[in-house]
């Protein structure tokens, strides 16, 4: 049987939502670090991305974008990364984490982003259009990532011009 999509309504994050997108990113990943992860960025990351799905009046996902580092680049170019990204667990798979991704992507190319990254499963972003980062000589961390690591192209060719390790924002080590 095929679930059925729901309508949801993405948008970005309001400060009154603040409690919500905690507690949609605590029951969705296996510890609370994710939902604490959040709680950090927002603080921190800049520029960010914070989107959140609203399905009636309830707040069911959350996605966040922040910058991202790659090591031969220097200056202005803008690079980003995506996550976490939650969905609320009893209503996954209704295309609404797929929602969130593109909404978020529409952020990302309006902000001017050249490139953006993901450590995530290698069956799920690659719908998006990202593709391994390894093979581009861009790694996260060490080669134990490569499987999970992707990217992005949102201006043709910056790829061509980037290439070393990816750093996330200190707050992601914590994680
Ligand atoms: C990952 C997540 C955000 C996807 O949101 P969603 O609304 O359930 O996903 P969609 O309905 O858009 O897409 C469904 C597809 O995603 C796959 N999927 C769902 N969760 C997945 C996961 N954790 N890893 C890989 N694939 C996943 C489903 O199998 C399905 O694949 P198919 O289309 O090939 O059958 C959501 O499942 C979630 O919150 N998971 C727990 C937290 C997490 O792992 N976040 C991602 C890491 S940052």
């Amino acid at each position: 049987m095929v679930a059925k999509a729901v309508d949801v309504v993405i948008r970005q994050e309001k400060p009154q939502d603040r409690q919500h997108v905690f507690e949609v990113n605590a029951s969705a990943f296996e510890t609370g670090a994710e939902a604490k992860l959040v709680e950090a960025l927002r603080f921190t990351a800049e520029p960010v991305i914070s989107l959140v799905a609203i399905l009636g009046d309830r707040l069911v996902g959350h996605i966040m974008f922040t910058p991202v580092k790659v090591q031969n680049v220097t200056g202005l170019p803008l690079t980003l990364a995506l996550g976490p990204v939650a969905v609320v667990p009893d209503i996954q798979n209704r295309w609404i984490g797929s929602k969130l991704v593109r909404a978020g992507l529409a952020g990302c190319r309006a902000l001017g982003a050249e490139a953006v990254f993901v450590l995530g499963h290698p069956r799920y972003y690659p719908r998006f259009g990202f593709q391994a980062a390894a093979p581009f000589g861009l790694r996260y961390e060490s080669e134990e990532y490569d499987p999970f690591f992707m990217v992005l192209e949102l201006r043709p060719k910056a790829m061509a011009l980037m290439y070393g390790f990816v750093e996330y924002l200190p707050e992601f080590n914590e994680v």
